[in-house]
């Protein structure tokens, strides 16, 4: 993971002119102050609007964060947030999250042969992710992962793959597949 955040950086330093810091998990706890309203200070979502973010990726929550910092993802509470961060914050605060672990169950009866083929492969049959570069589903309240595939679907957020994959997704199976994702037990753990 650190590998791909001095990548992300180092993409900065080029845009920005600015020199790029090693991330400090310390440092983004406290910044965490500012997030656990919503996200929960161990990255286990307080409201249900809000997502799930511990123990996922570092380059996709620092990607997510830019995403909201430049507008290229748009949303009322996030965009705020976002802006009121710089670069170097919102990779402490990556790097914080990112260093809690993401562990799911799937429900009783199932097992990884009933999770949606289409997404397996990125995002795991119990959704932990496979990439650096795509978040954890698990356990995600189902509207929150409709919502966002409907985003996808209908341009209003954009992602060079997950773009075409909405793209061809009808509501019934979003609905299914966000049901299965949500389904899934998370459970998060603090770093050690
Ligand atoms: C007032 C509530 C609120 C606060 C405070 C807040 N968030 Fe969020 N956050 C949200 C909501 C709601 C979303 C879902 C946005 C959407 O629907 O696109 C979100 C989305 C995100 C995402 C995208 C996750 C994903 O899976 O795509 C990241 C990363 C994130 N927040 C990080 C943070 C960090 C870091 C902070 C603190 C610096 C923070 N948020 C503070 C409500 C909040
Ligand atoms: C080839 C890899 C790949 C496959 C296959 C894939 N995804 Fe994704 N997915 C990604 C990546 C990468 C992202 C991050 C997008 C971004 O940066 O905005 C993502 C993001 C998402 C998000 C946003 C989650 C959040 O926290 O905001 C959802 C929901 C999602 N994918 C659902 C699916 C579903 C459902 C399928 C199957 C129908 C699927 N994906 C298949 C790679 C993949």
């Amino acid at each position: 993971m650190k590998g791909a955040a001095t990548l992300i950086l180092g993409g900065l330093t080029l845009a920005g002119g600015l020199p790029a810091q090693a991330d400090d998990p310390a440092a983004g706890r406290l910044i965490a102050n500012m997030c656990r309203t919503c996200h929960g200070l161990d990255g286990y979502a307080q409201i249900p609007i809000a997502p799930h973010i511990g123990g996922e990726p570092q380059a996709y929550l620092e990607a997510q964060l830019m995403a909201f910092k430049t507008g290229a993802r748009e949303h009322e509470m996030m965009s705020i947030v976002a802006a009121g961060l710089s670069a170097q914050q919102i990779s402490d605060v990556a790097a914080w999250y990112a260093e809690h672990e993401a562990s799911a169950t799937l429900p009783d009866g199932t097992d990884a042969g009933d999770a949606p083929g289409a997404c397996v492969a990125c995002h795991g049959a119990d959704g932990l992710s496979t990439l650096l570069d795509a978040p954890n589903l698990a356990g995600e309240v189902n509207i929150y992962l409709d919502t966002q595939l409907k985003a996808f679907r209908s341009g209003q957020r954009q992602h060079e793959i997950m773009s075409g994959i909405a793209a061809d997704l009808t509501d019934d199976q979003i609905r299914d597949i966000a049901d299965w994702y949500a389904n899934v037990k998370l459970e998060i753990s603090p770093p050690d």
